[in-house]
């Protein structure tokens, strides 16, 4: 009995390594993620029932439970070197001249890849088993980050044995996070009230160094392999070989590879990928230009720091030049500060650029930036301008560095940098920049969606010391607000309208409202399900909200915490007392949707994207990303673009969002 138990644990194990491989891989998926988790769903039940027979491998066993300490350092076997640059096609000539002269006339190949913009991973197989993943680090040793590198589903924890699998195999790739996900994941602390990643880059970066892993499983990481470091029997005679090896034991290579005879033909598809790059789902910074043979590869050898049989191809990143007139520093909605240089208008990309982040002040710092900088900007991964440079010869006599606030901005209180040490905060819990913030963020569209109550106004509404608090809102009355900058009585009526109607509300948007750490809009839509009221959340103890599907420590945490605080809790009881009665939460589970693909795209009324997708799965649907023939609907809001002239194309139904309401019930 227990024989057949095992057997079908080793099928099931192998069964789901082909699929993360047909998936992952190959691109070719052979069955639904429905089936897939089911399978998954069984394994992880049978090794429930019979726990002796779990092992590390299985792969249910990704994501560990408890967070690290610290990083260990780990010595790379094979130094990972970097690698020289070339900006122009006549740079990559005088390479290509340089590999001939080192070659004494031989011949030789060229394969180009894509230079992919994440970090480098250096995994190391021990008879077909990932044993540790490592960062670069100083090239020599890196972090020991296995932990959360074993969570990165596109990384086999076991290569696949369709291939001779060397007793020790390193295998160095790129890590990366998809755009869709950086965008996801950018929303998702906008909304809760954290800083944002400036780029994918620094996202992926700063998601595999989090010391609990059970936060990288989350967000969504990628791989691709492109090197060798030590192994015990050589994969192949060259690289394009070894990529193909690669594929054979279950690693993902990036399918955009191309074999070039000459650097003609490298030049070419450089320039070619220059253009095309924003169609990938992911970020570039150029193209890596590898000689093919390993026996060439190792008479060129390296310099100290750079191969001499390799160089990197960078795109011309698209810049330009403006000079910074202030520098303002803002309140955020949780009180951290943010630097931001007002500038010289300028076109970038195709939009004018007037304003860019410096993110915080130790980034400030590094650039040197002051007003009246010329400065040199860049737009982040195509996506937030971003100020990379300052021209230190074109600085005014007179421009002083610019004094890390030690008093906000705003409310003059003190300031304090948080635990990791790069965000300076306001410590004054009722400081009038970040009361604006917070209030503009209530009444926001994604939140208690009070229309005609924008951002000038709640300037106003703080400032003359109407509105102290969220319940002061729905004390206001028309007589207080005539009077308001271009408040005449009809649109002074309108306002206490909107604010009155909002108090129906459901539970999700008011939860949402307040603003609790790492709680947006969907975390709160998944406590508004389990919880009847306000009064049953805020009783909640931590155990109990921790033991949530999909609500984690810290959540719970912050959760717990906020309604501890007797300020807050003075808030709501404000709310209540203003009349403040939020609707019993309309998005219990049901299954109007199930056996459905639905992507949603363009702007909505009633919900950010996420917020629809949320709705899309408690109705038993599947959201996707992109339209395909599996597709069942299209949820188009305004400005749609692409997703729904494929849609039409196609000829998949789409809906508006009435319909979709309807659909799902809540209309
Ligand atoms: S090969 C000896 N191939 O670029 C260097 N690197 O600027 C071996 N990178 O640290 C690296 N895509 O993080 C190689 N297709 C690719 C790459 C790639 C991105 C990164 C890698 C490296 C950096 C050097």
């Amino acid at each position: 009995m227990v024989e057949d138990i095992k057997k079908r644990i080793e099928r099931l194990r192998n069964e789901i390594r082909r699929h993360d491989y047909l998936y992952y891989v190959l691109n070719q998926p052979e069955i639904s993620d429905r089936q897939y988790d089911k399978l998954f769903a069984e394994l992880k039940a049978l090794e429930q029932a019979e726990p002796h027979l779990l092992t590390g491998d299985s792969p249910t066993q990704r994501v560990s439970g408890r967070p690290l300490e610290a990083f260990a350092s780990i010595r790379h076997a094979v130094a990972m070197l970097s690698m020289d640059n070339a900006l122009t096609g006549d740079e990559l000539r005088a390479f290509d001249e340089r590999v001939a002269k080192g070659l004494a006339g031989g011949d030789y190949d060229y394969v180009v890849e894509l230079k992919i913009d994440g970090l480098a991973i250096s995994l190391r197989y021990e008879d077909g088993l990932l044993v540790t993943a490592a960062t670069r680090g100083d090239g020599e040793a890196g972090d020991d980050v296995t932990a959360n590198v074993r969570t990165i589903k596109a990384i086999p924890l076991v290569l696949l044995s369709n291939g001779k699998i060397p007793g020790v195999l390193e295998v160095r790739g790129e890590v990366y996070m998809p755009e869709k996900s950086f965008l996801e994941l950018n929303g998702l602390r906008e909304e809760a009230g954290e800083p944002v990643f400036a780029n994918p880059r620094n996202a992926a970066a700063g998601s595999l160094k989090l010391l609990d892993a059970r936060i990288t499983a989350a967000r969504n990481l990628a791989f691709f392999a492109y090197a060798t470091g030590e192994v015990s029997v050589p994969l192949a005679q060259n690289h394009w070989q070894s990529l193909a090896q690669f594929r054979k034991l279950g690693l993902p290579v990036n399918p955009n590879t191309k074999k070039a005879d000459n650097i003609d033909q490298v030049i070419d598809f450089c320039l070619g990928w220059a253009e095309k790059k924003e169609k990938l789902d992911y970020q570039i910074d150029g193209m890596v230009v590898k000689v093919n043979r390993f026996d060439q590869q190792d008479s060129l050898g390296a310099t100290g720091r750079a191969p001499r049989w390799c160089i990197a191809y960078k795109f011309p990143a698209e810049q330009a030049e403006t000079i910074v007139g202030t520098i303002d520093v803002q309140v955020g909605k949780s009180g951290i500060l943010t630097p931001v240089a007002n500038l010289a208008p300028v076109q970038l990309a195709g939009t004018t650029v007037k304003r860019a982040s410096l993110h915080n002040f130790d980034e400030l710092n590094r650039l040197d930036v002051r007003e009246g900088d010329t400065v040199i900007i860049e737009k982040a991964g195509e996506i937030i301008p971003q100020v990379v440079q300052v021209k230190p010869e074109l600085r005014p006599a007179d421009a002083k560095p610019f004094e890390i606030p030690k008093k906000c901005p705003d409310c003059r209180a003190e300031v304090a940098r948080d635990e990791a040490g790069v965000y300076i905060r306001c410590m004054n819990p009722n400081c009038p920049g970040r009361l604006k913030e917070r209030l503009k963020y209530f009444a926001g569209r994604g939140q208690m969606d009070i229309e005609n109550l924008g951002s000038a106004l709640i300037e106003q509404l703080v400032e003359t010391g109407l509105v102290k608090n969220f319940a002061d809102l729905y004390k206001l009355t028309s007589d207080k607000l005539v009077g308001l900058e271009r408040m005449a009585e009809k649109s002074a009526a309108n306002v206490i309208k909107a604010i009155a109607d909002s108090k129906t509300q459901p539970l999700w948007r008011l939860i949402a409202a307040l603003g609790i750490r790492h709680i947006g809009g969907q975390s709160a839509q998944i406590l508004a399900g389990h919880f009847a009221s306000l009064d049953a959340l805020m009783d909640a103890d931590e155990e109990a909200l921790s033991q949530i599907d999909q609500v984690g420590p810290i959540m719970a945490k912050s959760v717990y915490e906020y309604f501890r605080n007797p300020e807050n809790r003075g808030v709501i009881n404000a709310l209540t007392a203003a009349g403040v009665k939020p609707r019993r939460s309309e998005n219990r589970r049901s299954d109007k949707l199930a056996g459905k693909t639905v992507v949603v795209t363009g702007t909505l009324e009633n919900f950010t994207r996420q917020q629809a997708e949320y709705a899309v799965t408690q109705a038993g649907g599947k959201a996707a990303s992109s339209v395909s023939k599996k597709t069942d609907f299209v949820l188009a809001g305004a400005n749609p673009g692409s997703k729904l002239d494929k849609a039409l194309s196609l000829g998949i139904k789409v809906l508006n969002e009435k319909e979709f309401l309807r659909l799902i019930g809540r209309e």
